[in-house]
């Protein structure tokens, strides 16, 4: 009975002395393991004789529950003072600022992007979003383009392999179809811009096969051509930040308006340097026009009570012509050195209130 006094304090005194989860566990086989002193006394049980047994035997026993509730309650102690060291070193304090250094920058797309939807938000204009790979019908047919109009052919679509059958879907060329999906789904007064990726099969210095569009629409009981100047004007002046911009609108050809035109703003080339409100050159910057009856109808909308304005402009370009950056190519790169140069800053979004881009 000694012995086993004298073992538990042997066994007690590593237990405490064990300073981290290894040294425990290297306690515990050594007491309690296959081979451990406790299990080998608790073997040799079976060769004692009935009497010594019967005093052995609880002896042991009880040895084994103590040592082993000792090692759990080491266990959880150790586990307890690893959590708060944990705790405390990867201690985080919320008030700091932000690094800008760390977050990178905006990309010119998402920031004109942003700046055009800034723009029309203070108009009271809401975003709508539609899917890039769309159907013939939202894409053209909705849109008023003829079946075998040489219209369709302008596009360079991408199509998809036919289905069984015959139609193919598409990437979508424009941001138009999104006016379709948005008509036949709620009832005017509409008014929304619709910013989005956009996609032909063309590729130079001012082409890509993938690009960005933003598309306006406003459809009322009185919308005419005067609002749709007015709305483009305001536009171009807070977008350039210049308060005498010239504009003009040049008729034009779409089949989804009636009339259709294409809207210049004057701009004087110094040097490399584009400089807009002033000199004789022009620059075509948008088209718009009167939404056509025949696109109200194909949305379900009665021409006779509502009638509308809409228009579309390439932010890709905007962005080019707004921050002077030569090569459309380079928008889709991923050089980090060019987003570090051309990029925005992350903590200063556009808004009307502190300025658009800086
Ligand atoms: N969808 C035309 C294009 O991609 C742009 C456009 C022109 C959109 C006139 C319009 C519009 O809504 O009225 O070339």
């Amino acid at each position: 009975m000694t012995d086993i006094k004298q073992l538990e304090t042997e066994l007690v005194t590593k237990i405490d002395a064990a300073n981290d989860l290894a040294a425990l566990e290297e306690v515990r086989v050594g007491a309690l393991g296959k081979k451990g002193v406790v299990s080998l006394q608790m073997k040799s049980l079976g060769k004692m004789s009935p009497e010594a047994r019967k005093e052995m035997g609880p002896a042991l026993n009880g040895l084994k529950a103590r040592i082993g509730d000792a090692i759990e309650a080491k266990k959880a102690a150790l586990e307890d003072a690893a959590l708060d060291a944990a705790l405390a070193s990867e201690k985080i304090d919320v008030t700091l600022p932000p690094r800008p250094e760390r977050l990178g920058k905006i990309h010119p797309v998402s920031q004109v992007t942003e700046e055009i939807v800034a723009i029309f938000s203070a108009m009271g204009f809401d975003v709508a979003e539609g899917p890039d790979i769309e159907d013939d019908f939202h894409n053209f047919t909705a849109l008023n383009f003829p079946e075998d109009h040489p219209a369709r052919e302008m596009h360079d679509t991408f199509f998809f392999e036919p289905k069984e059958d015959g139609s193919r879907m598409l990437l979508r060329t424009h941001t138009s179809p999104v006016q379709i999906r948005t008509m036949m789904a709620q009832k005017p007064p509409i008014r929304i811009i619709i910013p989005g990726r956009t996609f032909r099969c063309d590729s130079d210095q001012t082409h890509t096969p993938m690009f960005h569009q933003v598309e306006g629409l406003v459809i009322d009981k009185q919308a005419h051509m005067g609002h749709l100047k007015g709305t483009l004007e305001a536009f171009v002046k807070t977008f350039f930040e210049i308060d005498d911009v010239k504009t003009r609108f040049r008729p034009h050809f779409f089949p989804f308006t009636e009339p259709s035109a294409e809207m210049d703003i004057g701009y004087e080339r110094v040097g490399n340097e584009i400089r807009f409100g002033q000199g004789d050159d022009w620059m075509e910057i948008l088209g718009c026009g009167m939404v056509h009856p025949n696109v109200l109808k194909n949305c379900g909308l009665d021409p006779d009570e509502y009638q509308g304005f809409a228009w579309g402009m390439g932010v890709d370009r905007l962005a080019m012509l707004k921050y002077g950056i030569p090569d459309l190519r380079d928008f889709f790169a991923s050089d980090a050195r060019w987003l570090e140069h051309y990029g925005f800053d992350p903590l200063d979004p556009p808004n009307l209130a502190t300025g658009l881009g800086k």
